[in-house]
């Protein structure tokens, strides 16, 4: 093994089951989750980080993951293990994780029946060369807890499926074009929405236009015969007024497009069926992934059966690793732990103190830019960015929230596995940072106290963009 990477694969000798640090490190404190007294030592990222950005562009797969959005020079950019809600980063540093790995970890790392699940299919084999009844296991799940899952089909990614639910919607239709209310993957049919097309065909910015969320005129004045679907994130930071999804529901089949639910965020999260049962309003299709099997790559297309059928003729939907069984046996396990401990609601009650804490903190603090948001199992710091600089702001909520033993960027995204103890040591560490906050904006000194590069959006332009010209 090339030498650089033996130290950081080859515990041996590790009493933490870490690698052992290199000499330079020996002796330093690594930080935990507590009021530690200096910011954590990360050299060993910045190390691996330079040899990253030589082979992987972006150095990293994952945008939310990277360093435009952790501040560069102070956040760690390698994450090594985690247990439960904690992590570890490849220096040693310990954190309380707010990110989850984007999503998909509900439970907590390591969360026991999961992992046997995964362990116990691992002595029988990965991917076969026929279909695996636990495909018909994990659909028939599906089909008992998601609303509108009367057939189901399985991918690895969540653009894969909502990529394959527009072309169902477009076959289903005859129609071509797609209006999209939220962020739906990589693709060119929704990419050529944002502001990063570069590769992107410039047909696509005529076939999908977006519309804004609870604004049902900007949807009534894009919809019209062309419209195959109507895609979107049922719910992100903001809940739905004057039964705003049960409206779209209506328009859509009023103009005979499809309604796509992208569950990505909502489901078995929000509540075990998702946004469709939480909200009662069913969709036509609604796609899948992230925590439906606690970190293993799967995503789900389910839908109404006349609409689902069309994928047993001329729409094509096939992936080689749709139906492989570690992940399938993932999902068997995640989704009865969620569903028999009613993680939902547990979610549910440790998000509110949070979010009512930390809006508290704020209004008591005096800090009127800044407004926790969103549904209590994943809320969002909301910074105005009319009044201050939001990046840099955000930057240094980071900053002091890392050195405090907190991984965060920007949202709070909660597992099974956090706990009251870890909420309340959360708003303790609000507490301090938002008191040295308000000093420092008042005497406008944000900006020399960051440590680290300042984090950037993922896209420069999300509201209002490529909506569809009024006819
Ligand atoms: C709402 C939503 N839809 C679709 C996707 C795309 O999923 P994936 O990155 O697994 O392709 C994401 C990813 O974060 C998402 O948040």
């Amino acid at each position: 093994m090339d030498k650089f990477f033996q130290s950081y694969f080859q515990n041996e000798g590790s009493t933490s089951g870490m690698p052992d640090l290199p000499s330079g490190l020996t002796g330093k404190v690594m930080n935990s989750v507590c009021f530690n007294d200096n910011y954590p030592v990360i050299e060993r990222s910045l190390e691996m980080h330079a040899k990253a950005k030589k082979l992987i562009p972006g150095a990293t797969q994952t945008l939310a993951k990277g360093t435009t959005q952790h501040s560069f020079g102070v956040s760690p950019v390698f994450l090594d293990r985690g247990k439960g809600a904690i992590v570890w980063d490849i220096d040693g540093n310990e954190y309380l994780d707010y990110t989850m790995g984007v999503g998909p970890v509900v439970l907590g790392y390591c969360y026991e029946p999961v992992d046997y699940a995964i362990s116990q299919q691992l002595t029988r084999g990965i991917s076969f060369s026929l279909t695996h009844p636990l495909e018909v296991q994990v659909a028939s799940l599906l089909h008992d807890i998601i609303p509108n899952a009367e057939m189901v089909r399985f991918s690895k990614t969540g653009a894969d499926v909502t990529s394959a639910a527009v072309r169902l919607a477009r076959a289903y239709t005859g129609r071509n074009v797609i209006l999209c209310c939220g962020y739906h993957g990589w693709h060119d049919w929704y990419i050529a929405t944002t502001d990063r097309t570069l590769g992107v065909p410039d047909f696509n910015k005529e076939l999908t236009y977006t519309f804004a969320y609870n604004d049902t005129e900007s949807l009534l004045s894009a919809i019209d015969g062309s419209v195959a679907a109507v895609i979107m994130e049922p719910a992100t930071f903001s809940a739905p007024r004057d039964n705003f999804l049960h409206k779209v529901r209506e328009i859509c089949h009023q103009n005979g497009s499809l309604l796509i639910f992208d569950e990505m965020w909502t489901g078995f999260r929000l509540a075990l069926g998702g946004a469709q049962e939480y909200f009662g309003v069913k969709a036509d299709l609604a796609c899948f992934s992230k925590a439906i099997a606690n970190g293993m790559p799967l995503s789900a297309l389910t839908g109404c059966a006349d609409v689902m059928k069309l994928l047993e003729q001329d729409v094509f939907f096939y992936t080689t690793f749709g139906g492989e069984t570690l992940s399938l046996a993932a999902a068997v396990a995640t989704i009865e732990e969620l569903r028999d401990n009613n993680i939902p609601s547990v979610l549910d009650t440790l998000g509110r103190k949070l979010k009512t804490g930390i809006n508290k903190l704020i209004a008591d603090i005096g800090l009127p830019y800044i407004l926790c948001s969103g549904f209590p199992c994943r809320t969002m710091l909301n910074i105005d960015s009319n009044i201050a600089d939001a990046n840099i702001l955000k930057t240094y909520i980071q900053q002091e929230l890392i050195k405090r033993g907190i991984l965060w960027n920007g949202f709070h995204t909660l597992s099974a596995s956090h706990t009251q103890e870890d909420i309340q040591y959360t708003l303790e560490a609000y507490d301090d940072i938002f008191t040295q906050l308000h000093a420092l904006v008042k005497r406008n000194e944000l900006h020399e106290l960051l440590r680290g590069e300042v984090i950037q959006p993922a896209f420069r332009k999300t509201t209002h963009f490529n909506s569809k010209p009024r006819r």
